[in-house]
């Protein structure tokens, strides 16, 4: 029954009269002319009505597990709710609506959202309250979730979010709402993310979604789907309103954010960089598009928004680096020096067994380029550790990999063998788990080491921080980070001048442990008046 008819059921069902009277009357068409809506602007989705009707009580908390493309997900899920007339409130109690935006990818980020539901089991209990699981666990659990754990009322994939509206609809009547059709071409383009802290001066904008890899171990193709680019102009749009709102730092999201490909026409004439392929020695797995705007050109048009806007993209996959994108990258003052390089393993062999389409020289060879490209680049890394058969060779390679390549920051997560996946169904998850925990303290053991000694040669450059906010330790100080993502921590002030969220400052690097570096306050600056190394040039003279 459509939400129309719905909305009318109760005044139909009990006076007869009011049907026959209803149907001489004005049409819907008709009524929607003469209201105050103007004809073209009119929404079939949005009739103002039906909006206070069903949203008025309607006040959602959101909870946010995994990446940080689920956080923006979760900005795009609020965009179409406030567009209903839906309420934000940052106390779950104070909520009749929770939606947990969830995660898939290892079996651990799954376990902590069941114990969740259980939880919020409990509270349903007591009050009236909708449940809604959304995102990847949604995608790969829908029967499971519904039949398990009986206080979901809402379930809805990645692709379906502009669906949700009805479906907590659906849920009001006692029916469960489901969907969880992937899509070939859903991207939500259209819809202008409300970001959750609109006081931070830092933003995620989704460039693309999916993943074609396929890489052996991940769940990911299966729970987020076919790999699809957002065109560049709606990219463009949403980072000029970023910018216009004061935003100072944009993060360009995609589960494989640098195979961006843009077909459309309109951007043609954008394209600098024609017939871009792979890295160096890389090979791709899925079908390779060419023609249309790549990473390298998006890149590019990006950067040129707004000079005094840092530019950081994650996650990419090492062979989408081309050269033109590490030219692109090294001539921009606000792309960050930074890269993301997830390398998953230091071994040839288990490369392969994961399908990553590189070898470990290949890697080396690409981490080389990058040097030459961008001497001071700063690279972090993701690691599996205890993947089907590999052996303590096998990992030691991985570790001389993460001390040849020295990264400032590296994730080491245990293999967790994920349903569906090529692993799953092909290769033998036989490393024990306190090997696989044990390899993976190892690795982090060894990227601290050599973070550690990288930041200590640091000690005594300048560099430009972003401010972020207040530091956790104390109220005193702030804390930001230089364009290699590290935190730096400073004094809330200088020459008696208070530094806000949002600010750029100068600082000397006084003090660093493995993870954080403490900075003296020079001055306030600007993005494009000096660069780290003209300072550092003008101390010395
Ligand atoms: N087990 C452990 N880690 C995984 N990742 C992806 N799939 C798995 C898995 N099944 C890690 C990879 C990826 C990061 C986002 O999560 O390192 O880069
Ligand atoms: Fe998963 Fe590999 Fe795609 Fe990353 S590139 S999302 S690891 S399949």
């Amino acid at each position: 029954m459509s939400r129309f008819l719905r909305l009318f059921e109760p005044l139909s069902r009990n006076c007869g009269s009011w049907t026959k009277k209803l149907a001489e009357g004005p049409s819907l068409e008709a009524f929607i002319a003469n209201s105050s809506v103007p004809r073209e602007n009119y929404d079939p989705t949005e009739v103002p009505y039906l909006i206070d009707e069903s949203a008025q009580l309607k006040k959602v908390f959101f909870e946010v597990y995994g990446c940080q493309m689920n956080v923006n997900d979760t900005e795009i899920v609020w965009s179409i709710l406030k567009k209903k007339g839906y309420e934000r409130v940052l106390n779950h109690n104070a909520a009749n609506v929770v939606l947990i935006m969830t995660c898939s990818i290892r079996e651990g980020a799954e376990q902590k959202i069941w114990r969740r539901l259980q939880d919020l089991r409990k509270h349903k209990q007591r009050r009236d309250l909708q449940v809604g699981v959304l995102g990847c666990m949604a995608e790969r659990l829908k029967t499971q979730l519904l039949e398990k754990e009986k206080s979901v009322d809402v379930v809805a994939g990645p692709d379906s979010y502009r669906d949700l509206p009805r479906l907590l609809e659906t849920a009001s009547g006692g029916q469960a709402g489901v969907n969880v059709q992937l899509s070939l071409d859903e991207t939500y383009a259209d819809v202008t993310p409300v970001r959750l802290d609109e006081r931070r001066k830092t933003a995620f904008v989704s460039i693309m979604r999916g993943c074609n890899n396929m890489c052996t171990y991940c769940i990911v193709p299966f729970t987020r789907g076919r790999e699809r680019s957002r065109p560049m102009n709606s990219i463009l749009d949403e980072v000029r309103h970023l910018s216009l709102n004061g935003v100072k730092e944009v993060t360009l999201l995609g589960q494989n954010v640098n195979s961006y490909r843009d077909m459309s026409e309109e951007s043609h004439p954008f394209i600098r960089f024609t017939d871009v392929g792979l890295a160096k020695g890389f090979k791709s797995k899925c079908k390779l598009r060419s023609g249309g705007l790549g990473f390298a050109d998006l890149l590019h048009q990006v950067a040129e928004v707004d000079p005094e806007m840092r530019v950081r993209f994650t996650s990419p996959h090492p062979k989408d680096f081309p050269d033109e994108v590490l030219q692109v990258i090294s001539s921009h003052k606000n792309i960050c020096n930074h890269i993301h390089l997830p390398a998953q393993s230091g071994s040839t062999r288990v490369l392969d067994l994961m399908g990553r389409g590189y070898t470990r020289e290949d890697y080396l060879t690409l981490v080389d380029t990058i040097y030459k490209f961008m001497p001071n680049v700063s690279l972090t890394s993701d690691f599996i550790t205890g993947f089907c058969g590999e052996t303590e060779d096998e990992h030691q390679m991985t570790l001389s990999l993460v001390e040849q390549v020295g990264y400032t920051f590296c994730y080491a997560f245990p293999y967790s063998l994920r349903e569906k996946t090529r692993a799953h169904r092909r290769l033998e998850d036989d490393v024990p788990l306190e090997d696989k925990k044990r390899r993976a303290i190892e690795i982090l053991e060894v990227f601290r080491r050599k973070a550690k000694l990288k930041f200590e040669k640091q000690i005594g450059d300048i560099q430009t921080v972003l401010v972020e906010g207040e530091s956790k330790r104390s109220t005193e100080e702030l804390f930001g980070r230089n364009e290699g993502n590290t935190k730096v921590i400073i004094a809330n002030e200088v020459g008696g001048e208070r530094i806000h969220p949002g600010e750029y400052v100068s600082v000397r690097i006084t003090n660093c442990s493995s993870q954080t570096m403490i900075g003296e306050v020079l001055r306030k600056t600007s993005l494009q008046s000096s660069t780290d190394e003209e300072e550092k040039r003008q101390m010395i003279l």
